[in-house]
C-alpha cells in the first residue's frame, strides 16, 4: 500500500510517500522559519497562508521524485491535530480533496502519534512495548506504548513543552527563532560548572515535568551577567544540561515503574546532540535499549505522517470527509490498531 502523508499542524509543510512494501518512497518539506523569524515567534495566520500556497507544488515534487502518478497512491493520511487550527485546515482540505478527487481512503493521523512512531521509518526499529519521550515545541511527554494505539500518558508537562522553554531561552540569549538548535549550538561554546540551574520536580514522586521556572531562572542569570558572549554559552551549556538531566531522570523513572527495557525519544528536541548522547551513556549503564529517529525525521515531516498513516489504513481505519480538524486531541483516546493486520 502507498500513502502520502501531509503534515501543516504548524510552520512546516511536509509531504512525503511510504509504501508498506519498500518504506519511504520520497519526502518533501518546506520550512516556514525565516517567515516567521521577524516576528520570533510562528504568527498562525501566515503559517496557514503559506501552506495554501506551497502544498501542491510540494505534492507534485514528492510525486515526482517517487516517479508515481496519481494513479499509484492507495490512501492519504494527514495530520488531524493537535496543531494550529488554520494550518492544520489546509492539510486536511487538500487531503481529503485528494481521497476525493482520486477515489482512496483518507485517515487523519494525532501528530505527536506521528513522532511516536518516527523511528519505526529506520532500519533498526524498536519493538514494543517501550516507554516514549515526546518532546517537541508544543508537548513533553511520557508513554507507556504496548503497540499502535495503545498509549497510556505517564506524564507531561504542567507548563511549557521542553522545546519551547528553548525557544524562550534562546530568545532572552538574544537567538532567533526557532532558537532550540541555535541554543544547542551557543553550548557547545560554553564550559560547564560555571552556572548551576534547578533540577525541576526531580526531588518529588511522579512523571511530570515542569519548565518555566528554568526560564525564568535563565532569565535572572542572564540578567545578572555581564552580557559576553562566553557567558551567554556557559548559561546555555548550563541550561541544555539542566533540561537533559531532568529528562533522563525523568525516563529512568519512568522504565523502572513501566518495566519496559526500551526508551524511544521523538520529537523535534530529540534532535539535541547532548540528550542523544547523555541517553545512550545512560542506556549502558542501567542496560536499556535507546531509539530516536534520524535527524530530519525528529522535527515535522511528512514520512512520519504517512508511516502512522499507512498503519492504521492496513488495519482498515478510515477518517470521513466530513470529519472535523482536532486543534486539541488526547493521545489516550486514540483506538488502538491490530497489529498483525498492519505491517
Ligand atoms: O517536533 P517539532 O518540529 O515541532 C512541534 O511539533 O512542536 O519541534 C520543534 C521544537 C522547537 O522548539 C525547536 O527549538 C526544538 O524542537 N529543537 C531543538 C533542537 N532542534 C529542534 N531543541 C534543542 N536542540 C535541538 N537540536
Ligand atoms: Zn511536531
Amino acid at each position: 500500500m502507498k500513502v502520502l502523508g501531509i503534515e501543516t499542524s504548524c510552520d512546516e509543510t511536509g509531504i512525503a510517500i511510504y509504501d508498506s512494501e519498500h518504506g519511504l518512497l520520497a519526502h518533501e518539506l518546506y520550512s516556514q522559519v525565516k517567515l516567521h523569524a521577524d516576528y520570533g515567534g510562528v504568527v498562525p495566520e501566515l503559517a496557514s497562508r503559506d501552506h495554501v500556497r506551497k502544498i501542491i507544488p510540494l505534492v507534485q515534487r514528492t510525486l515526482n521524485s517517487a516517479q508515481l502518478g496519481k494513479s499509484d497512491i492507495d490512501g492519504i493520511a494527514y495530520t488531524r491535530g493537535p496543531g494550529l487550527i488554520g494550518a492544520l485546515l489546509v492539510g486536511s482540505s487538500m487531503a481529503r480533496a485528494l481521497a476525493y478527487a482520486w477515489n482512496v481512503p483518507s485517515i487523519g493521523v494525532h501528530h505527536m502519534e506521528g513522532h511516536l512512531l518516527a523511528p519505526m521509518l529506520d532500519a533498526r526499529k524498536p519493538e514494543y512495548p517501550f516507554v516514549a519521550l515526546l518532546v517537541s515545541g508544543g508537548h513533553s511527554m511520557l508513554v507507556d506504548v504496548k503497540g499502535i494505539g495503545q498509549y497510556k500518558v505517564l506524564g507531561e508537562s504542567v507548563d511549557d513543552a521542553a522545546g519551547e522553554a528553548f525557544d524562550k531561552t534562546a530568545k532572552l540569549l538574544g537567538l532567533d527563532y526557532p532558537g532550540g538548535p541555535l541554543l544547542a549550538k551557543l553550548a557547545e561554546e560554553g564550559e560547564s560548572g560555571h552556572y548551576q540551574f534547578p533540577r525541576p520536580m526531580c526531588d518529588r514522586p511522579g512523571l511530570d515535568f515542569s519548565f518555566s521556572g528554568l526560564k525564568t531562572f535563565a532569565a535572572n542569570t542572564i540578567r545578572s551577567s555581564d552580557g559576553q558572549h562566553q557567558t551567554h554559552a556557559n548559561i546555555a551549556r548550563a541550561f541544555e544540561e539542566a533540561i537533559v538531566d531532568t529528562l533522563l531522570i525523568k525516563c529512568r523513572r519512568a522504565l523502572k515503574h513501566s518495566g519496559h527495557k526500551r526508551l524511544v525519544m521523538a520529537g523535534g528536541v530529540a534532535a539535541n546532540k547532548r540528550l542523544r548522547a547523555s541517553f545512550e551513556e545512560a542506556s549502558q549503564v542501567d542496560g536499556f535499549d535507546v531509539f530516536y529517529p534520524s535527524f530530519e525525521y525528529c522535527t515535522d515531516n511528512g514520512a512520519m505522517i504517512a508511516y502512522a498513516g499507512c498503519q492504521r489504513l492496513l488495519a482498515g481505519e478510515r477518517t470521513l470527509l466530513t470529519e472535523k480538524a482536532m486543534p486539541r486531541w488526547p493521545l489516550e483516546s486514540l483506538s488502538a490498531v491490530n497489529l498483525l493486520a498492519a505491517i
